[in-house]
């Protein structure tokens, strides 16, 4: 029973005199303005901001997980703007806004960090015609293709541009070939136009990755959230699983969506506002990659996964790793919990009305099909998300501008000079920075290394430990770099 009604019940059956006289005299009708039931039980829906383009959302974000996100996570933001605004706005300019990136960091940003998620083996016929008289037989290439900018709506005197790059792949390097820009095709040897060019596919893979790839993490599982945390009791080994990967999640993703002081919404009068967008063209990014673009098979439409997201680099090999992990925990737990009971075939159901793909009942007869959902659930919310901010918030600020100022120079333009002075002011970079500290920039509250779980039974408490040495060991044994460590991995969205 929900704890609004045992709460209910406990009171209605004692009879208190008091009561009875305040009822006579002052009857309560605070209640039919505002439903403790309703502010409690956090059911997902369509989106207000957009229901067909935008993931469905929790609104009803119960009243303690609000309070503890502003103790937790809204006080730190405080803390920072307090501590770092005097010293960041009085400090003097000898520090660089805008630096050169030669192509050997160029290619290691795109190649080495969240950004490689869009990277691609495959040249579509339009690209392969833009690139015509670049690309060699018998070559090994990838392309890097940042269209979905290409309708963004920026602010005046700042700059986006639709990019696609091409890169050669000889071993373990990526070096860069040529990049499309404004219907021009840029080479190396074109000194200033190139570096100009460069700059523009940080400033665009870093807009495309907060805004529209990264998001794909954040929103669509809230309903998993609400929808567990409505329907599942407390006692559930379901419930029991999920838990500490919840946290905080709902009030912090509630907040991007719909607090007017979030990063999203862009207020000018906020230090921490970097892009060079408001809410309206945030959101676009957000829908597009949630919905995909059309044509663009980079961008597909957002289904709930079943196994690890593929990309076509390592990242993907780290983020399988611990996937596979993660489910040979998950699939002992599943086997203490009764996939076609009343209960799971409801939850199930529920959650695949408002999330795309994700299992209904029947599908959750299906072996295996409920450990994979839930390991994707615990994944999607540890590691992936918590290896997205590790690798973008150390990509430095000097070299992915999330402004710029300069327009891309037409090819009559044959003069062009770039003075790097000239491409970020100092108040873009000071943005920029406070966004960094702030959202970007991993904070942890809970780490997934020592995550605890409210089993009771021995014989799930012993999994749980297995489930740590397992951890260390994928960590220990990674065939790729390490891309976040162990110790730096959030249990949950807390940030
Ligand atoms: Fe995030």
């Amino acid at each position: 029973m929900h704890e609004y009604f045992e709460r209910f019940e406990q009171r209605a059956s004692k009879r208190s005199t008091l009561r009875i006289v305040r009822n006579i005299i002052k009857p309560d009708v605070k209640e039919v303005r505002a439903n403790e039931l309703t502010k409690n039980s956090p059911w997902p829906q369509p989106s207000p901001m957009n229901p067909f383009e935008l993931p469905s959302c929790v609104v009803h974000v119960p009243e303690k997980e609000i309070e503890h996100f502003i103790k937790k996570v809204v006080r730190r933001y405080v803390k920072t703007i307090q501590t770092h605004s005097f010293k960041s706005l009085t400090k003097g300019g000898s520090h660089k806004l805008a630096r050169k990136l030669n192509d050997k960091e160029f290619c290691d940003y795109i190649f080495r960090t969240c950004f490689s998620k869009i990277l691609s083996k495959n040249i579509s016929p339009d690209e392969h015609r833009i690139f015509f008289d670049v690309i060699e037989d018998k070559k090994e290439y990838f392309t890097y293709n940042l269209m979905p900018l290409k309708t963004m709506k920026t602010y005046p005197d700042m700059y986006t541009e639709g990019t696609i790059s091409l890169f050669e792949k000889k071993g373990d390097q990526l070096f860069p070939c040529a990049i499309y820009i404004k219907q021009q095709v840029v080479t190396p040897d074109e000194h200033d136009r190139w570096e100009l060019a460069k700059l523009y596919v940080m400033q665009g893979a870093s807009i495309i990755l907060t805004a529209c790839i990264h998001p794909r993490i954040h929103f669509p599982v809230d309903s998993i959230n609400g929808i567990t945390k409505t329907l599942i009791p407390k006692e559930h080994i379901l419930f029991q699983l999920l838990s500490p990967h919840m946290y905080i999640q709902l009030p912090l993703n509630f907040a991007v969506q719909y607090i007017s002081k979030s990063i999203a919404h862009g207020d000018q009068s906020e230090i921490y506002t970097p892009y060079p967008c408001g809410r309206k063209g945030f959101f676009e990014q957000v829908a597009l990659g949630y919905r995909g673009v059309e044509g663009n098979f980079r961008y597909p439409k957002y289904s709930y996964p079943l196994s690890v997201e593929r990309f076509e680099t390592d990242y993907s090999i780290f983020l399988e790793k611990y996937w596979l992990c993660i489910y040979r925990f998950v699939k002992k737990i599943v086997e203490f919990i009764d996939c076609d009971s009343d209960l799971i075939r409801l939850w199930a159901n529920s959650i695949a009305q408002y999330v795309p793909g994700f299992p209904n009942a029947q599908q959750m007869l299906k072996k295996d099909v409920l450990a994979k959902a839930l390991t994707s659930y615990i994944h999607n919310c540890s590691v992936s998300h918590a290896v997205d901010h590790y690798t973008y918030s150390r990509i430095p600020l000097e070299h992915s501008p999330l402004r710029i100022r300069i327009p891309f120079p037409s090819p009559q333009n044959s003069t062009f000079k770039l003075d790097l002075k000239d491409v970020v002011t100092r108040e873009d970079y000071i943005r920029h920075k406070f966004a960094n500290l702030m959202f970007f920039k991993e904070n942890n509250l809970t780490l997934l290394a020592d995550v605890n779980y409210a089993f009771k039974q021995p014989e799930l408490k012993k999994l749980v430990r297995e489930f740590h040495a397992d951890l260390k060991q994928t960590e220990k044994e990674m065939p790729t770099e390490n891309y976040i460590p162990l110790s730096e991995i959030a249990a949950s969205i807390q940030y």
